[in-house]
């Protein structure tokens, strides 16, 4: 979508990961100091968003959307203008059918989709000054037209408010077990690839509940040729932080979250978290790569099922690459600047975690610990040559 947002793919905090329905304003309110006092607002970790639960059960008398009073008392509009006087944005969750997630799976209580309400809605959120939307098709019936349609239903809705909206969807209760069924560019800035993410490394799904950071990557790689300026495949949110895996795992997390070109929406407790959890959320050296504005997500160079190679050409001619690990032993991840589209013979590395730079003539190669991912920028060299996979759409035709 093209709306003067989602240029490059959207940072920020989501409250589900870690609370669920538990949620309310101060602990919002608390997210959001904690995501200005921990430095993340200004690395670019702006929208805050508030996900399903925030609803009254019911609808009022001329049919608005209205907050839950017991768990957003001061209602929806004042969360917003504490969020944008902090310099942070307000994301908001509702779902095209008639129902929830949580009405459908988690006994929240009442009907109050968005269905027969949609330019309604759209009008609410934008008089509560709501910059994304979360549209979550929640129900394991429908077909992909009618997904098309009310999906396209609440993008037209959000643009006739005249409010540049990101707009987030999810179609995952219906896909494929390979992905989306289509790429979503033209209705959505981003669109989830998988099923619900969880807190674990391999969940032992292909594309079912709940997926782990491997199953995910798998799913999502082959997606690639959909990213562009805009339109941003979203393997989820963010684990990182939330236990269930080691440190290794969760930079893994992170640098394939970041190399991928997926929004980085932390869903952690970002009042308590660790140093070693701020030191990955913050790493000035990925959020670069991931926020760079050619709008690419990397391309798989190889994968042997044990060793895989990602690269993403950057606007400045450098390209990042990642050297992921998936066996279970440590083991040498190997390309060459050929490999990834670079010519010339001489190279420099900015290995992404720990600032340490090397030159090669073209190997690049590094010892990478059992799933875990090394990335590099590497930089140097000639102009980029990509292979027809790497190429930006207005330098192909066709697929990319
Ligand atoms: C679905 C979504 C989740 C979350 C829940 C809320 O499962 O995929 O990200 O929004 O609904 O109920």
């Amino acid at each position: 979508l093209n709306n003067g947002v989602g240029r490059t793919p959207p940072m920020g905090w989501n409250s589900w990961n870690t609370f669920g329905c538990n949620i309310n304003e101060t602990l919002i309110k608390q997210m959001a100091d904690a995501i200005v006092n921990s430095g993340m607002r200004d690395l670019g970790y702006k929208y805050v968003v508030v996900d399903d639960c925030w609803m009254n059960s019911t609808r009022d008398a001329q049919g608005n959307l209205q907050a839950n009073p017991s768990r957003f008392p001061s209602g929806m509009k004042a969360l917003g203008d504490y969020l944008h006087a902090k310099g942070l944005l307000f994301g908001i969750y509702q779902a095209p059918l008639d129902k929830t997630c949580a009405q459908y799976f988690n006994s929240y209580p009442g009907a109050t989709g968005a269905l027969g309400h949609e330019a309604q809605d759209a009008r609410q959120f934008a008089a509560w000054g709501v910059d994304y939307l979360k549209y979550d098709w929640c129900s394991p019936t429908g077909t992909i037209n009618e997904q098309v349609s009310r999906f396209a239903l609440m993008r037209d809705a959000l643009a006739a408010t005249g409010r540049p909206i990101l707009y987030s969807i999810n179609s995952n209760s219906i896909h494929e077990k390979t992905g989306p069924m289509r790429n979503w560019g033209d209705v959505a800035h981003i669109w989830r690839t998988t099923e619900d993410i969880t807190n674990t490394w391999d969940s032992g799904q292909t594309n079912g509940y709940p997926m782990g950071i491997q199953n995910i990557v798998n799913v999502n790689v082959p997606l690639a040729h959909y990213a562009a300026p805009g339109s941003f495949n979203d393997p989820d949110m963010m684990e990182v932080g939330n236990g269930g895996m080691t440190d290794t795992e969760m930079r893994s997390h992170f640098s394939l979250w970041t190399i991928m070109a997926a929004p980085l929406i932390a869903g952690n407790d970002i009042r308590s978290m660790s140093s070693a959890t701020q030191t990955i959320l913050k790493n000035a050296n990925l959020i670069a790569i991931n926020q760079d504005t050619l709008g690419l997500q990397a391309v798989q160079v190889s994968n042997d099922g044990t060793r895989r190679v990602l690269a993403k050409r950057l606007a400045n001619g450098d390209v990042a690459v990642a050297l992921f690990n998936q066996g279970s032993s440590t083991t040498t991840v190997s390309t060459t600047a050929a490999a990834i589209g670079k010519s010339g013979s001489s190279f420099t590395l900015l290995d992404a975690w720990t600032n340490a730079t090397s030159t090669t003539t073209g190997a690049i190669s590094a010892s990478v610990p059992a799933h875990g991912t090394v990335v590099y920028r590497v930089s140097g060299g000639g102009t980029v040559t990509p292979p027809t996979t790497f190429r930006l759409r207005s330098e192909s035709s066709g697929r990319c």
